[in-house]
């Protein structure tokens, strides 16, 4: 059985998560941690997570950027592995991210979905066969309540493209500020904010008469968290180190 501190334990996903969960017999949530409790949690959930006292083995965190530092001290105080999705988070919190993960497993990923990271690989290997003669324009939507932009997906997505360009890319977000054709460097990235869309990805080749899309539909969280809540069976018992959807993919299919 694998107990987990869930964080964020009352937001959209954290409620998903319980659902889920619910439905995994080796999985069980033994507390929360929210400023806001809704009451409606059947484990105690704590305000503060340095006074969280129940044994855990793994945490999950679906929260805010600002719970960043307290799940790292307390993965590393009680060497506890953690499932970090929050997004949003800065270039320091990347490499604080990094160097805890010298002293405990930490899987860390913008996109939960199995799905999503597919499509990563996918881009990587149109960009080797397309080269620089098709143009790369990345669109993410998502709902009116997300409050970073753009989606740490959007930017998986652009880092995946950028890691196989015979270029150095450059991330365009506000083409209105400059009036200036593309370069052959840019890649765009644009957000579109609305409604309850769950998470939508394309990533755009536009080459000469001829476009190419590569696209990503979220139907719904539960794909988000189902993958936290195998990323969470997959770190138990992990060496320290920073894993992430490709570990778990490659693990899977041995
Ligand atoms: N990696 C992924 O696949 C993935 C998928 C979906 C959402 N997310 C990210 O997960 C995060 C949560 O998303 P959501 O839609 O559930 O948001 P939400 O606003 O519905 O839930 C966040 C919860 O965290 C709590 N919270 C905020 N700050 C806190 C703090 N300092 N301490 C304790 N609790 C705090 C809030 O009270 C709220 O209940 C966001 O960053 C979102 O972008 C990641």
């Amino acid at each position: 059985m694998v107990n987990v501190l869930l964080c964020g334990c009352c937001g959209f996903m954290g409620r998903m998560i319980c659902e889920c969960a619910s439905t995994y017999e080796d999985v069980n949530i033994v507390a929360g941690v929210d400023i806001n409790d809704d009451g409606q949690r059947k484990f105690p959930v704590y305000k503060a997570i340095e006074n969280v006292s129940a044994p855990v083995d793994v945490i999950i965190d679906f929260s805010h950027p600002s719970l960043l530092d307290g799940v790292l001290e307390f993965a590393e105080k009680h060497h506890v592995p953690a499932v970090l999705a929050t997004t949003g988070l800065s270039e320091e919190q990347k490499r604080k991210i990094a160097k805890a993960s010298e002293n405990v497993p930490l899987f860390f990923t913008a996109n939960m979905s199995i799905g999503i990271n597919v499509i990563s690989e996918l881009v990587k290997n149109a960009v080797s066969v397309l080269g620089l003669d098709y143009d790369i324009e990345i669109v993410e939507k998502h709902h009116r309540r997300k409050l970073d932009a753009p989606s740490g997906t959007a930017l998986m997505l652009a880092d995946a493209a950028a890691s196989v360009r015979e270029v150095p890319s450059e991330y365009i977000y506000d083409r209105h500020s400059v009036r200036k054709p593309r370069s052959v460097n840019d890649i765009g990235i644009s957000a579109v904010r609305g409604g309850t869309i769950v998470g939508e990805h394309d990533v755009i080749f536009a080459g000469e008469d001829e476009v190419i899309t590569i696209s990503h539909s979220a139907g719904s969280r539960k794909v988000f968290a189902v993958g936290a809540i195998r990323a969470a069976l997959f770190i138990s018992g992990k060496d320290n180190g920073l894993y992430d959807m490709s570990a778990l993919i490659k693990e899977s299919m041995k």
